[in-house]
């Protein structure tokens, strides 16, 4: 939500920007903008639109600067356009920001600062905090920065430059994600790892109420409130650099669901710490899955997957959990957050809320290193890599293969269940990505189904009890994607009122495992039938045809024909699946 970058060295700056707003651009894209220190005068590119189209009309190769500040904006307060679009600057020209996030009291501070002459340009909340600097500055940039930051509320990652003193740029976190690349004489800023990849891997993480002062030789990190000094351990990242890239692939997306199988054997590699967070698990009475959107999707297989074996269990989208079910949650309890990003502002909210219960918190998280992780009592990573494309894909197989491998861990040490049933399932896990490889490959006949129901404007999902989570998914995808409407229910409720809307050729998407449910599935299949729908059935003799599976393990490999079909959609509609309007990848806005 909002991707914020900056530079500072010896490099040409713009060129440095833009490229890091591109590998950004997955945060948010309706508009995007730079700012750059040039001959002690500032100049700001931004404008409307895509990164590569601004970056085309500002002509880096025109402007000499070494330091710098940019922003690839998903819109909140405004509509996209060139006067809502980051870097905002003062009255003076001389204090320059960008921001992520959103500040809750600029209308009171903006009042204020008009009373006293401001004058505003754009209707975005980010505005007050130049204005703010600029009314603050006496002799140092970095005290009027540090006074300007402790007025607002909200939540905020900030970078600023400033004419006054050219050589640096301050930046300031609160509840959204901001990290410092370690360069050799040049330093970086940005709100998530790709950006700075080719770069360096060298990284120090801001937590909350950290400033930092950033020079090209030089980062120091101060509290806020305090304004006393912080060390921060130096990190690596992980991630190579081929694996945020496109790879030949047309789009993020489809090269992020041929990683699928790769996503199940890589949250396999957590095994051990699964096995350790199942026997502590076993001392709370409750268990609630906290997560939003696809997150939300696996937690809700969580919940079915205990309840399979007796273990009573809740899934609760995070923006539900904070202000409602947290009323009933004490030390009882242990939640699970399911996060791809570990930055998403519901499910942060709802665990520290949880945790002021008392309750015991699990991540289950794909970002090492990011918030979630750092406010939880335990962590399982998924390692499934980057994910770049905004419609969550193999994260949410290596989400699924986490949770199942500790819903049977849970099961085991409890007692519902023999170890050996456990290993078995787990040996079925460790086939899986061979199984998964073998729908990739039908991806033609999945193309083919595509053409022919592309024109379609509405589809239903439907599935039951474990599958219940991929109809939910299957339909969230297509959704998203494609822009077609789409409704995922439970197979048997159909009947309570989704029916009357089913007509001749309306698309039903039915999964339908081999398990004691099936013959009930077909006579809701029936239903659907009776009523002229057209039936695409996900199963072992289905339309999108999956290898045999136990029943236990079919959510992870029917999700996979239904992240096909949908991404053949969207190209089949003309869209660009990466880049779905009105989205972006990291929600970190309430
Ligand atoms: O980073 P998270 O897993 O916390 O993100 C949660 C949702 O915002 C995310 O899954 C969203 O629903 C995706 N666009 C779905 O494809």
């Amino acid at each position: 939500m909002c991707g914020i970058a900056g530079y500072v060295g010896n490099r040409n700056a713009p060129e440095i920007l833009f490229d890091m707003l591109k590998r950004l651009e997955y945060r948010g894209y309706d508009s995007a903008g730079i700012a750059c220190i040039s001959d002690q005068d500032v100049v700001i590119f931004k404008d409307r639109g895509r990164v590569d189209e601004i970056r085309e009309s500002a002509g880096c190769e025109r402007i000499i600067s070494d330091i710098g500040i940019a922003h690839t904006r998903w819109a909140t307060h405004g509509e996209p356009s060139e006067c809502n679009a980051h870097p905002h600057s003062d009255c003076t020209n001389g204090f320059i920001v960008v921001h992520n996030g959103i500040i809750e009291n600029y209308r009171d501070l903006r009042e204020g600062l008009m009373e006293r002459g401001h004058r505003f340009e754009s209707e975005t909340d980010t505005e007050v905090v130049p204005h703010l600097i600029e009314e603050l500055y006496t002799q140092s940039f970095e005290v009027a920065f540090r006074e300007a930051i402790k007025k607002l509320r909200g939540s905020f990652a900030i970078a600023a430059i400033s004419i006054h003193e050219p050589d640096k740029i301050l930046i300031a976190r609160k509840e959204s994600p901001l990290i410092i690349g370690l360069g050799d004489g040049e330093n970086f800023i940005a709100s998530d790892t790709p950006a700075i990849l080719p770069n360096t891997r060298r990284i120090l993480i801001m937590d909350d109420f950290d400033y930092g002062i950033v020079t090209k030789d030089r980062v120091k990190i101060k509290d806020i409130r305090t304004g006393d000094e912080i060390k921060k351990k130096i990190q690596t990242i992980q991630w190579s650099m081929e694996q945020a890239e496109r790879g030949g692939y047309p789009h993020f997306m489809l090269k992020e669901i041929f990683e699928e199988p790769e996503a199940v054997k890589n949250a396999t590699k957590a095994i051990k710490e699964i096995e350790d967070i199942a026997k502590k698990l076993t001392g709370y009475k409750r268990i609630y899955f906290v997560a939003c959107g696809t997150a939300y999707h696996a937690g809700l297989l969580g919940k079915y997957l205990l309840e399979r074996f007796s273990i009573p269990s809740e899934a609760v989208v995070a923006s539900e959990f904070r202000y409602s079910t947290v009323n009933t949650i004490d030390s009882d309890c242990a939640v699970i957050a399911i996060s791809q990003s570990g930055e998403t502002a519901d499910t942060l909210a709802s665990v520290k809320e949880a945790k002021n219960k008392g309750a015991y918190v699990l991540s289950i998280v794909n970002v090492v290193g990011s918030t979630l992780t750092r406010i939880s009592d335990d962590n399982i990573y998924t390692y499934s890599g980057p994910e770049i494309a905004v419609a969550s894909t193999k994260a949410y197989l290596g989400q699924l293969t986490a949770i199942t491998l500790l819903g049977l861990y849970l099961a085991g040490e409890s007692g519902r269940i023999e170890m050996d049933y456990v290993n078995e399932i787990i040996d079925d896990i460790n086939n899986l990505p061979g199984k998964i490889r073998q729908i990739l490959n039908n991806e033609d006949e999945i193309k083919k189904l595509a053409r022919r129901l592309a024109n379609k404007n509405t589809f239903f999902y439907i599935g039951r009890r474990l599958n219940y989570p991929t109809a939910l998914e299957g339909a969230l995808k297509i959704k998203e994607i494609s822009y077609v409407h789409a409704e995922a229910y439970p197979a048997g409720e159909l009947k309570h009122g989704p029916l009357a809307l089913l007509e001749d050729g309306i698309p039903v998407v039915a999964i339908n495992p081999n398990d004691d449910l099936f013959r009930k599935m077909e006579s809701n299949i029936q239903e659907a039938r009776a009523r002229k729908a057209t039936i695409i059935v996900v199963g072992e003799s289905g339309d999108l045809k999956t290898p045999v599976i136990d029943p236990l393990l079919s959510p992870l490999l029917y999700i996979v024909p239904l992240h096909l079909f949908a991404y053949h959609i969207s190209v089949l509609r003309g869209l660009d699946p990466d880049k779905p309007r009105n989205l972006a990848k990291s929600v970190t806005v309430e």
